[in-house]
């Protein structure tokens, strides 16, 4: 029997996972059905228990539903606690298990598509919001020493604080990032989406460094900026994204798919 599997999201039309898991079904021989579905913004809850109840296997979470589907678990991955948002379920005899993929998703893009290897890399993660939650304890983990810069400097207070036991994570403003230089840019802010530019001093990027736009589809003015800055590479989310939804699938299905392909079929 197939076995179902959805993403939610609100909005969820130019969603690209269903895309992502039908070739990865294809290319591993999984008999799975894969479909996105807009859930109101306030009927996320009963959207999944419809699912739980129609035998879904589980489901991917999006936008702007990460942290309500972390309240519904009844279990949750180390990952997912650190990030404090939910971007995979499983269902199994009545329970949800809330995974989160985000942050394996962005360090596989970054040292295995892009071969840029974290360790002892000075990387700066441009916002404190859900997206930058979501990926900077792999960061962390990979052995870079980060500088966590947002508008709202409490933010970035209250998010490296976490870190303090363990290591030296620095927030700051963005006027505070004058004079310093980075081997690593990420841009985990929304600033994209309204295809702003937060206000970067210049000089940010090193030689060789490394600009990344977890946003993904178009040129943004982040990664236009870089480029005029100097950086010598610069790419946006897609890998990300194929990344992530292979992690899911590898965890739903048991079989880890191979992305380059998938990657590359995107891109065109
Ligand atoms: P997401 O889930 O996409 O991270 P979010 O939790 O609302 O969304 O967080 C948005 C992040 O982008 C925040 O860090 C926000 O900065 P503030 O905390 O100061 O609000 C940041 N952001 C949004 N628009 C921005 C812009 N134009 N310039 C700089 N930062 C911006």
């Amino acid at each position: 029997m197939t076995d179902k599997y959805a993403v939610i999201g609100h909005p969820i039309s130019h969603s690209k996972s269903p895309l992502i898991h039908q070739a990865f079904a294809l290319q591993t021989r999984q008999d799975i059905s894969y479909q996105a579905i807009e859930a109101p913004l306030d009927g996320f809850k009963s959207t999944i228990e419809r699912l739980v109840s129609e035998g879904y296997r589980g489901c991917n979470v999006t936008v702007p539903f990460k942290f309500e589907a972390l309240k519904l678990c009844k279990q949750l991955t180390g990952r997912a606690q650190a990030a404090q948002a939910v971007n995979t379920l499983f269902f199994r005899d009545g329970d949800i298990l809330g995974d989160n993929t985000d942050g394996v998703g962005l360090l596989a893009d970054i040292e295995q598509n892009l071969a840029c290897k974290l360790l002892f890399k000075r990387v700066l993660l441009l916002g404190a919001g859900g997206a930058a939650h979501g990926v900077i304890w792999q960061i962390f983990n990979a052995g870079a020493t980060i500088t966590v810069a947002n508008r709202t400097l409490e933010k970035a207070q209250q998010m490296v604080s976490e870190f303090a036991p363990y290591g030296t994570v620095i927030a700051s403003t963005f006027e505070g990032l004058e004079g310093k230089s980075f081997d690593v840019v990420i841009n985990a802010t929304s600033s994209s989406l309204a295809n702003e530019l937060p206000p970067l001093p210049k000089g940010l990027f090193k030689h060789k460094s490394l600009a990344y736009d977890m946003m993904y589809g178009k040129q943004t003015p982040f990664l236009k900026f870089a480029a005029e800055q100097g950086a010598s590479q610069c790419t946006d989310g897609l890998g990300m994204l194929v990344e992530q939804a292979a992690e899911a699938f590898f965890k739903w299905r048991e079989v880890r798919p191979e992305t380059a392909a998938v990657i590359a079929q995107l891109r065109k």
